[in-house]
Order: structure tokens, then C-alpha cells, then sequence
């Protein structure tokens, strides 16, 4: 690559400007952040001051980005769940490639309908499927591929939410209802859906699903517990979900010990300590996780078979102390198991000795198992090879279907669904 892809930033939030900006800082020679839209003044100045942005790159909103002639290569959409499709489709007009966070959108109409126009525009989009880029989960798809494993017959995982991230995200935050972005499965595990199918090789046929909010219901309030958990709650130090303990105490996740992360950036615009405390006395983010507005899903499982046959079995739980996924894969010569966070995969070919595969990831340069650089990485390469990327729009929504398949059986109570019926049932259209 001779010269950096130039790049617009739509939504500088967590993903924009913490995650995939600081990329164009390590490698400039790859990407090049030219403007940026975002509403919220405080991040609009942030990602300005970082990146050089002359007042007149720096926008409000998408809208006013795309109203003026193209500016870059690409556009990434980082903007919350509710909104990919419109900004896609604005971007897409205005002859931009795109980085498409995920989920793609929570409608099986808006998700063929944005494809639709991707092929008549000629865009190319790549789907923030990261997970297929990390090295632990390349391993394990080399493993299956290879035959080491005979035929593949089971695949098992799970996704095993930190107590404190699904307080974070799916009970006081983003991610709480279902009816303003997307069901857990699909905001969630719509990651995990994609590895499976790609593990497998195949999409899936049927699905059949199951879970509900179990427990972050006002039903499961201890007695006296107020609306805030700094208004003086009576079991605060017992606790493991109290706001003050997660944002500011806890030696994992809090302040104290490890500054602003995140989490913090999320609660509040100022992630100082004062700022913190001061944002959890009123805000989203210091409410009793008891008496919260979340509609989704704490806890879902999932059974499936794919159209070649493999059986899966997946596991959604917001309950762990670490925030991991953990895989399996059962073939007739052999199988892989291993935990993501662990970055180690355990393969034993029947009969032998076990061979533990320890990854090679440098934490320090992205997230999610090293996906995250990962995928750019991939991305800006076949970008300059002229060929398709792993995660591009049309590979990225079997996934996205699998999950609102199985969301629609959950509310059905269980009942199978077959996919394919599933998804001709729905009209592309811009819903
Ligand atoms: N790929 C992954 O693994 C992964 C991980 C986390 C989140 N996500 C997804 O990334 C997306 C962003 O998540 P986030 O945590 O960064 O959220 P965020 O809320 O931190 O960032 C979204 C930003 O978009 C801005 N915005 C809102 N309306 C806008 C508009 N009209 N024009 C421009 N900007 C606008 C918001 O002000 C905000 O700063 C979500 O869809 C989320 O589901 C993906």
C-alpha cells in the first residue's frame, strides 16, 4: 500500500475514536482519518484535536457529512445499532466503501435491502465481525478445515458475559432494550453466530432457542433497594452489581485502580473520578440493576443444525466473573476445545497426546483476541488486492439471520425455525 486510505469517522463514541482511530496514529501509512461526524460536542473536539480535523471536517451528524461531495475512500459507520442502515445507505450514495459495525441492523428487511443497494452501488462493505480475524478462532477454523479433526460432526460454545459488562451494557446501558436496538443474540452474539457458521463451513437450517431475563427484574429488588444505588441502598456492600463498586472500587473494572476505561467513557463525557461519581448519582449508569428499564435477555441457549448437518450448541450468560467465550469442536479424529481469553486452544487427535496451542497475541495492540487491528488489517490489504474480505456484507448476514431466527423462536417459546423459510418471508425494503 503506497498511500493510506483516507477514512471518515461517523459516531467518534467507543468504537470510532477509541478503537479503530488510534489505528490510522500506529500505522499512518495505512490509514488516514480525514473528517469525522459526531454529535457530542466534548467527543466532536476530541477526535478533531487528535487528528488534526479543520473546523470544516469536523460534523454534527451524518447527515451533514454526506450532504457535501465525497471526501475519503471509506466511511466507517460507528454510529449505534438503530442507525447503520440509514448511514450506510447515505454514505454508499456518496460512493464510499464502508467498515459497518454489527450489528448490521436488527430487521431481516433493512439487512436485504442494504445489500441490495451495496450490489447496484458496487460498495464494498466490510461487517465488524472481529472475531473471525482473531488468532484463536483462525486456529481452530485451520484445525477444522485441515481434516486433523476427520469430520466435524458437534461444535459447543459459549459466551460468557462478565457480571459487570452485562450490567454495563445490557441492563443500565446501550444495549437494555431490545425494542430500541437489537435483542441480545443478535447485539451480542451475532459475533458468535458468524464464527459458527464459518466453523462449520455451512449456514444454518434449523434453530431452536430458549431464555429470558431471569434475574434484572424489579421482581428480584432486595427490600428498600432505591432507584440509585448511591441514594443510600441498604445492600450496597453486598453487592456485586452496585455502580459505585464497578465504575469507581472494583480492582478490576473500577477507577481508582485503572483510570477511565470504556465503561467510564460510556457513563460520562468527563471520565475523571469526580465526574464518574458525579454521573452515577443521577444517571443510566448508577441505577439499582433491579429497577432498570432492560428488556432483554440475561441468559439464552441455543440448538442448532447446519445445512451440512453439524449439530451446535451455544450458550448465552450474562453470569461469569470473567468475560470470555469458550469453543469446542467434535470431530470423528479428534478435538479442539479452548477459552478465547485464555488465547489457548487444547487439539488432541484420538489416542495421542493432547497438543496445547498457545496464540501469539500482543494485547496491547487491539481488542477482541487481536481481531480488531486484525480486521483492519485484512481489510485495507484486499482492499489494495482487489478481493473480497472475510466479513464482507453478503458472508456477515447468515449470521445475522441465524441470531433473528433463533430470537423468533425464543419468543416463540422454543419452537423450531427453519431458516431459509425464515428469512424469504421478509421483503427487502429500507424499514
Ligand atoms: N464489533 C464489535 O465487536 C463491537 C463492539 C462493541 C460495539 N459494537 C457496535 O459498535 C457500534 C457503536 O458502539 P459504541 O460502543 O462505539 O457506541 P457509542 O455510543 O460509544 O458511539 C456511537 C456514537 O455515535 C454518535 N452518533 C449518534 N448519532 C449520530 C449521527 N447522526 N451522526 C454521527 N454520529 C452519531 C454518538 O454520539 C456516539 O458518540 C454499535 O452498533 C455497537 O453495537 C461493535
Amino acid at each position: 500500500m503506497d498511500t493510506p486510505v483516507t477514512v471518515v469517522i461517523i459516531g467518534a463514541g467507543n468504537r470510532g475514536l477509541r478503537t479503530y482511530a488510534p489505528y490510522a496514529k500506529r500505522f499512518p501509512e495505512r490509514m488516514k482519518i480525514v473528517a469525522a461526524a459526531e454529535p457530542d460536542a466534548a467527543r466532536r473536539a476530541r477526535i478533531a484535536q487528535e487528528y488534526d480535523l479543520p473546523p470544516e471536517r469536523t460534523f454534527r451528524t451524518a447527515q451533514e457529512l454526506f450532504a457535501q461531495p465525497r471526501m475519503a475512500d471509506m466511511a466507517f459507520i460507528c454510529t449505534q445499532d438503530g442507525d447503520h442502515v440509514e448511514h450506510a445507505c447515505l454514505a454508499m450514495e456518496r460512493g464510499y466503501d464502508l467498515l459497518l459495525e454489527k450489528p448490521v441492523s436488527a430487521s431481516v428487511s433493512a439487512c436485504k435491502y442494504l445489500l441490495e443497494r451495496a450490489q447496484t452501488l458496487g460498495c464494498s462493505v466490510t461487517v465488524c465481525h472481529v472475531l473471525r480475524y482473531a488468532p484463536f478462532y483462525q486456529k481452530a477454523k485451520e484445525l477444522a478445515a485441515s481434516g486433523a479433526l476427520g469430520r466435524i460432526i458437534a461444535i459447543q460454545a459459549s459466551e460468557n458475559v462478565g457480571y459487570w459488562h452485562m450490567a454495563h451494557s445490557y441492563v443500565r446501558g446501550n444495549w437494555r432494550r431490545a425494542d430500541e436496538t437489537s435483542p441480545m443474540i443478535l447485539a451480542k452474539c451475532c459475533h458468535d453466530m458468524d464464527i459458527l457458521i464459518w466453523l462449520a463451513d455451512s449456514p444454518c437450517k434449523m434453530v431452536s432457542s430458549m431464555g429470558d431475563t431471569a434475574f434484572f427484574r424489579s421482581d428480584n429488588a432486595p427490600a428498600g433497594a432505591p432507584g440509585h444505588c448511591l441514594d443510600g441502598c441498604p445492600v450496597k456492600f453486598r453487592c456485586p452489581y452496585d455502580a459505585e463498586k464497578i465504575y469507581l472500587t472494583d480492582a478490576l473494572t473500577g477507577f481508582y485502580v485503572n483510570g477511565a476505561g470504556w465503561m467510564q467513557n460510556a457513563v460520562t463525557p468527563d471520565p475523571t473520578r469526580e465526574g464518574v461519581y458525579q454521573a452515577l448519582k443521577a444517571g443510566p449508569y448508577g441505577r439499582c440493576v433491579f429497577r432498570c428499564d432492560n428488556n432483554v435477555v440475561d441468559h439464552q441457549s441455543l440448538c442448532a443444525e447446519m445445512e451440512n448437518g453439524i449439530s451446535v450448541s451455544f450458550l448465552l450468560s450474562g453470569f461469569n466473573q470473567r468475560n470470555t467465550r469458550t469453543l469446542r469442536i467434535m470431530g470423528t479424529l479428534g478435538d479442539v476445545y479452548g477459552n478465547l481469553d485464555e488465547e489457548t486452544l487444547v487439539y488432541t487427535p484420538f489416542g495421542k497426546v493432547p497438543q496445547v496451542i498457545r496464540m501469539d497475541v500482543q494485547e496491547t495492540i487491539s481488542g477482541h483476541g487481536g481481531g480488531d487491528y486484525r480486521m483492519l488489517d485484512e481489510m485495507f490489504a484486499a482492499r489494495a488486492q482487489g478481493t473480497r474480505t472475510a466479513t464482507d456484507l453478503r458472508r456477515s448476514l447468515d449470521g445475522h439471520f441465524m441470531a433473528m431466527a433463533a430470537e423468533h423462536s425464543r419468543l416463540a417459546g422454543g419452537q423450531a425455525v427453519d431458516v431459509e423459510t425464515f428469512v424469504a418471508g421478509f421483503p427487502a425494503q429500507n424499514t
